[in-house]
């Protein structure tokens, strides 16, 4: 039996279903991930702009990142991993998607993902802690403000924060109640996210991750499928 036709089988047996995304479920949308080739800005690291103390040093600097990845992501859309993972939501409602991506493309598709790494698409004031939708491509003036006077940042999680209390307790809980996981298109490289999977093969669960290559997870997982997610999720989910 092929790991898909092994994974095929998992998914058709399991009642309560989590999912775990990162950067490579969008990759085929044509937003660069963190890691590997193509996921440097201008010769940075991710690490030394997606943290506070990079935006208290230099906040112009940080927004242009910002303000780059959202242009890209206005012009992209769902692919075909991110439509198949709404059709498992609508048909299994017990379905829970957690995402590390900020790009908002899983709800573009139809789904209601449990954002833990928060959203690109949200300004939150560094001042009063004002939070507001904000869609506006390209930003300006950069950086954006306030009307208390306060600097605005994306509200984004950044390196050395903490994780939205309210998704987190969302993400544990489905990866303490699930029967299958499927993890798709990360690294496993940032915590609490990367636990997740690990959490619940612990338990004996099966997961099944779905990557272009091996992470440091692998090992532990039920079955592991290498390739594009937008191409093996839609066989895996149907
Ligand atoms: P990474 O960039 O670390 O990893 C992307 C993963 O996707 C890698 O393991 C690739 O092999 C895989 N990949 C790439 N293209 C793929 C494709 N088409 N199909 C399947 N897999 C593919 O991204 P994340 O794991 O999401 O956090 O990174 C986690 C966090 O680190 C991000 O949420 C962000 C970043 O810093 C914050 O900003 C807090």
């Amino acid at each position: 039996m092929s790991g898909l036709e092994e994974a095929r089988g998992l998914v058709a047996r399991a009642e309560r279903i989590a999912v775990l995304t990162g950067a490579g479920v969008s990759a085929e949308s044509g937003i660069p991930t963190f890691r590997g080739p193509g996921g440097l800005w201008r010769n940075f690291r991710p690490e030394e702009l997606a943290t506070p103390e990079a935006f208290r040093a230099d906040p112009r600097l940080v927004w242009e990142w910002y303000d780059w990845r959202r242009g890209l992501v206005a012009a992209a859309r769902p692919n075909p991993a991110h439509e198949a993972l709404a059709r498992l939501e609508a048909r299994r409602p017990s379905t829970v998607l957690v995402t590390q991506n900020v790009d908002g493309l899983h709800e573009a598709a139809g789904s209601r993902a449990v954002e833990l790494h928060g959203s690109l698409w949200r300004l939150r004031c560094a001042g009063c802690g004002d939070v507001g939708p904000d869609r506006t491509v390209p930003l300006r003036p950069l950086p954006p403000r306030c009307a208390c006077g306060g600097l605005r940042r994306p509200d984004v999680v950044w390196f050395g924060e903490a994780l939205p209390e309210a998704e987190l307790g969302r993400a544990l809980d489905a990866a303490r109640a699930c029967d299958l996981m499927i993890v798709a298109g990360t690294s496993g490289l940032v915590q609490p996210a990367a636990s997740l999977a690990g959490a619940a093969a612990a338990r004996g669960v099966p997961v099944v991750e779905v990557n272009l290559e091996e992470t440091p997870g692998s090992a532990g997982f039920a079955v592991r499928l290498r390739g594009r997610a937008g191409e093996i999720l839609p066989q895996l989910l149907g």
